[in-house]
């Protein structure tokens, strides 16, 4: 396991599947998702049978947060698309436990990982999209340390509407410097 300061990172578990069904079906959770139609029981088990074929690196991570002696489920969250030879992944992330937003998990998981990528996957380069329509999550990845490389114009078409659709980065070496200047 990966353990931060309030949270630790594990692989998931088949007993993890209900509370990630209730989460990507709410509408608050899945708006900044690329994720838009219903999802049932079946999908989700179906997800995690593929995800357990998946390889390593790219197996998603439940996000637990420590109450007392013991740990909750708060999320999910994992590398894709790895490229071993540009040594580059994409990130995503979801806290679902809405009461727990802007509490710094999601900067704190977001740290985690980073660490992870860096420091045990040797990546050298770090991405992920954020929708313009999820600012929380923009500041959130760059409180992390994450910085706004481009803009995929009208990326994306959720409730009626175009929204842009950000790419942000770290590098190796930001991630480096970063961690000398504290
Ligand atoms: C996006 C997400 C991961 C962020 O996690 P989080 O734990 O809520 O984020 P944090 O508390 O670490 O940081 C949120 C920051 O955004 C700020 N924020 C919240 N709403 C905001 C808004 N409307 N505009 C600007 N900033 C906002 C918070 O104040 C906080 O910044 P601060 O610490 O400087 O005050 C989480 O909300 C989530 O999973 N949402 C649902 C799924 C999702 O959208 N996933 C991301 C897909 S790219």
């Amino acid at each position: 396991m990966i353990y931060g300061k309030r949270i630790r990172l594990r692989g998931v578990e088949k007993k993890d599947l209900q509370k990630y069904y209730d989460w990507i079906n709410d509408p608050d959770v899945n708006e900044g998702l690329a994720v838009d139609l219903p999802m049932s029981s079946l999908d989700e088990e179906r997800w995690l049978e593929r995800a357990s074929e998946a390889e390593q690196a790219e197996k998603p991570l439940a996000i637990e947060m420590r109450v007392g002696r013991g740990w909750k489920l708060i999320g999910n969250c994992g590398f894709i698309h790895i490229e071993w030879r540009h040594r580059a992944a994409e990130l995503g992330i979801m806290i679902g436990e809405k009461k727990l937003w802007n509490q710094g998990y999601g900067t704190e998981t977001m740290q985690l990982l980073l660490k992870h990528g860096f420091e045990t996957l040797n990546l050298n380069r770090i991405y992920l999209q954020v929708y313009s329509t999820n600012p929380r999550a923009k500041r959130a990845y760059e409180k992390a340390g994450f910085v706004l490389e481009g803009t995929m114009r009208a990326g994306v078409y959720k409730k009626g509407k175009y929204a842009d659709v950000h790419f942000m980065s770290v590098l190796a070496s930001e991630w480096e410097a970063r961690r000398e200047g504290q």
